[in-house]
């Protein structure tokens, strides 16, 4: 079994299409609120990446990832960030408008541990995604951000594939789950494609940081990996 979130999802459907014989090797894939068409953030990675140039200035600057410095973070997080409550907050604001909005699953106390935690994003998975949302294909890097669209062929994965969504991801909407599902449907791949669970604020980090998360999601998707496992599984 496979079980990916995010960008674990992507890292998957990549290695299925490059490497088909790694199919072999699953039974299974649950993916939660799979990052594979993100045409719904065009404009804010044109933003970022186009008008900005953040990561091209960034990098001219001798930054070579995404990095907070220690001090910096320290200063975010006792001086600027989550000192209200988060619906008070400038920084949740900003988070909320890209993930979605969902504050009575937010988690202060965890918020800081999670953020001192932060470890460096190369530039390139940035671009990456950027390319991705941009030119509205699930394409790859290689050309860079601007070169050549290069689709990996979701053809080539071969095993029933559970999409899980949350009703209020605006990262990962349901509209662009839904493309995916479509495109797994042609080829007879799709297992399922419905929300990750009832609650209709779930956002794209309540899969992993939700107060409830236990609850909500992790409980019962226990139970329907073993489901799968039972249904695909070696007999
Ligand atoms: C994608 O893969 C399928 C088989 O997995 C193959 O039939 C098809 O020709 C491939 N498409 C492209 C564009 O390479
Ligand atoms: C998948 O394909 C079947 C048969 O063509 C169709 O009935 C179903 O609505 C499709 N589901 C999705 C999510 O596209």
């Amino acid at each position: 079994m496979y079980v990916g979130y995010s960008m674990g999802t992507t890292s998957f459907f990549v290695t299925m299409s490059e490497r088909p014989e790694y199919n072999d090797k699953i039974i299974s894939f649950v993916a939660l609120a799979p990052a594979v068409y993100l045409s719904n953030i065009k404009l804010l990675a044109i933003t970022v990446l186009k008008t900005l140039e953040l990561p091209a200035r960034m990098r001219s600057q001798g930054m070579i990832s995404l990095t907070l410095r220690s001090d910096l973070l320290d200063l975010l997080i006792r001086n600027i960030c989550f000192q209200n409550k988060p619906e008070d907050d400038i920084c949740m604001r900003l988070v909320y408008m890209v993930v979605g909005e969902d504050l009575e699953q937010y988690d202060k106390e965890l918020t800081s541990v999670i953020l001192y935690r932060a470890q460096p994003v190369s530039w390139r998975q940035l671009e990456h995604f950027g390319k991705v949302a941009i030119t509205g294909v699930f394409t790859s890097w290689e050309d860079g951000l601007w070169g050549a669209v290069k689709p990996y062929n979701l053809s080539n994965v071969k095993v029933p594939v559970a999409l899980l969504y949350g009703k209020n991801d605006h990262l990962t909407d349901k509209s662009q789950i839904m493309r995916l599902a479509v495109k797994l449907n042609e080829t007879g791949m799709l297992e399922t494609v419905r929300p990750a669970c009832d609650w209709e604020k779930f956002n794209h980090l309540d899969f992993v940081f939700a107060r409830q998360v236990g609850t909500l999601l992790t409980k019962p998707l226990v139970d329907y990996i073993k489901t799968l496992f039972s249904k695909y599984g070696p007999p």
